[in-house]
């Protein structure tokens, strides 16, 4: 299945390049040779879309959703089946779909045989609802969290986040999408029908075993990358087109990999959302790059008749060659090839002006703070569930300046806000990360300014989470909770533990 590159062959000779998947699979798992899966694929498999989550609707106005984590069995490769573990299905959840405003409850029933959470990651929302570490589903049970929509138009997803074992549970298949609309703010000549010009594109990298199942490793020092790339669980995709415009919803859903998103031919494709929203403007690029847990909605146009192929490029994690190949840095990945059908229907321009946000309003910032990411750790501490590492005032906005001063790559989350990148590595960002983020990659060195807007939902007792989202890294405890509190009882934190240890 694997390929290795012109550079490895050279490095490395032949016989070490015929054993690159031993190589993988042995050893420590942190540095091998990269390689590429171009050409070693024939996109016979047609790209699953995962269908509309239905819901009902209660008495009360709310819409209901109900999610069952099952365990499965999906075939993937030829002639294997993979056990598996998924909602609703075998592999991968519903797509979540509904409107700002819309009051949702979700019914989440585990039936699975150890204790799971179900995040909604990008939502705004009461941390009693977040689906954190803090709201455990056991073996048997269920839990309704619900709330109302009252954020921008988004793609956001939903995941386990048990603590310790968030990794191996998306890892085995339970993710999905929640896609937020805004009806009265959509601009128009945005492709917009599910599963025709608008579809899901969750990129996934998995290792099979021999017989099919998957395997957890090989795991390097940023956690499991694996050799064969599932888009919206289906392998080896291609995807029908009939439209001149396609809009894309990446998602990186993987553990460890980052992708630098481009096309085979070099096109250049137009962003238009990332995290948390529609960007002010289209943001025109030949590339884009995700780590784990980021999105972006891309508008890609078409020619009659071509065959496109998205891949993953490779891009500079910070490390050293070695370790930025056992990362997965440098490998060159077939994601998925597009079939252009001979006619197409004719699609709008994309508006020049896509309603996002302007410039981030400054002018009131309540606490500036600093988060130094170095080891699996947070200003030189782990998770600890009795400490509160952060309080913040409800409806207050603050300056987060985070430094990944590690010689790993990381990236930062943060739970129910929208922030901005007010620059990275001390210069403006690219238009593409100048909109809403939930999340913003730090390779080896790398320091971002961000200014945080946070919720007005106040709870003292209730903690969300901020950390990183590399989910070896998460469930190694490189995670801290905030509170978001009445803002004048904001005070009442401990003082910041930056240049102290454990
Ligand atoms: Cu996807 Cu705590 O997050
Ligand atoms: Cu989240
Ligand atoms: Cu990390």
């Amino acid at each position: 299945m694997i390929r290795p590159t012109r550079r490895s062959l050279l490095k490395g000779g032949l016989a070490a390049a015929g054993s690159v998947l031993l190589l993988a699979g042995c050893g420590d798992g942190n540095t091998r040779n990269s390689y590429s899966t171009v050409g070693t694929l024939d996109f016979s498999n047609p790209l699953r879309i995962p269908p509309l989550a239905r819901s009902t609707r209660s008495a009360d106005g709310a819409r209901v959703f109900e999610l069952a984590a099952t365990e499965g069995s999906t075939q993937f490769l030829p002639g294997t089946s993979t056990p598996t573990w998924g909602y609703n299905g075998s592999y991968l959840g519903p797509t979540i779909r509904a409107a700002r405003g819309d009051k949702v409850r979700l019914t989440v029933v585990n039936r699975l045989p150890e204790t799971t959470s179900v995040h909604w990651h990008g939502m705004h929302l009461p941390a009693a609802m977040d689906g954190g570490p803090h709201q455990p589903v056991e073996p048997g049970a269920a839990w309704t969290p619900e709330w109302v929509l009252d954020q921008p138009a988004a793609t956001l997803w939903y995941h386990p986040h048990p603590h310790g074992a968030t990794e191996q549970q998306v890892n085995r298949g339970l993710a999905g999408l929640f896609l937020v609309d805004d009806p009265d703010a959509a601009p128009e000549g945005l492709p917009h029908s599910y599963g025709r010009d608008d579809i899901p594109v969750i990129v996934q990298d998995r290792s099979f075993a021999k017989d099919g199942s998957l395997t957890n490793g090989p795991r390097g020092l940023t956690g499991l990358t694996g050799n064969s790339i599932l888009v919206n669980g289906t392998w080896n995709p291609h995807r029908r087109v009939e439209t001149e415009a396609v809009r894309l919803r990446l998602l990186n859903a993987s553990s460890a990999r980052s992708y630098s998103f481009g096309f085979d031919d070099g096109r250049s494709f137009a962003v238009i959302a990332s995290d948390g929203g529609l960007l002010a403007a289209p943001a025109g690029v030949h590339r884009v790059l995700l780590s784990p847990g980021e999105r972006a909605e891309a508008v890609v146009r078409f020619s009659p008749g071509e065959r496109v192929e998205l891949r993953a490029f490779p891009h500079q994690l910070g490390m050293s060659e070695a370790l930025d190949n056992g990362a997965g840095g440098n490998d060159t990945l077939s994601i998925l090839q597009f079939r252009a059908a001979a006619r197409l229907s004719p699609s709008p321009e994309l508006p020049a002006n896509l309603g996002g946000p302007g410039e981030p309003d400054l002018s009131a910032i309540a606490a500036t703070r600093t988060f130094i990411l170095n080891g699996t750790q947070i200003n030189g501490r782990q998770l600890d569930h009795n400490r509160i590492d952060t309080v913040v005032g409800a409806g207050t906005t603050e300056i987060w300046n985070v430094s990944n001063t590690h010689n790993q790559p990381h990236n930062f989350h943060i739970h129910d806000v929208r922030f901005r990148i007010l620059d990275i590595n001390g210069a403006a960002p690219p238009p593409e990360l100048a909109g809403l983020k939930d999340t913003v990659f730090l390779p080896v060195r790398a320091s971002a300014r961000l200014a945080v807007p946070f919720g007005r939902y106040a709870d003292a007792a209730a903690p969300y989470m901020y950390h990183c989202h590399l989910l070896w890294h998460e469930d190694s405890g490189m995670m801290g909770q905030f509170t978001v509190v009445e803002p004048g009882q904001a005070g009442s934190e401990p003082p910041a533990a930056a240049g102290h240890s454990h």
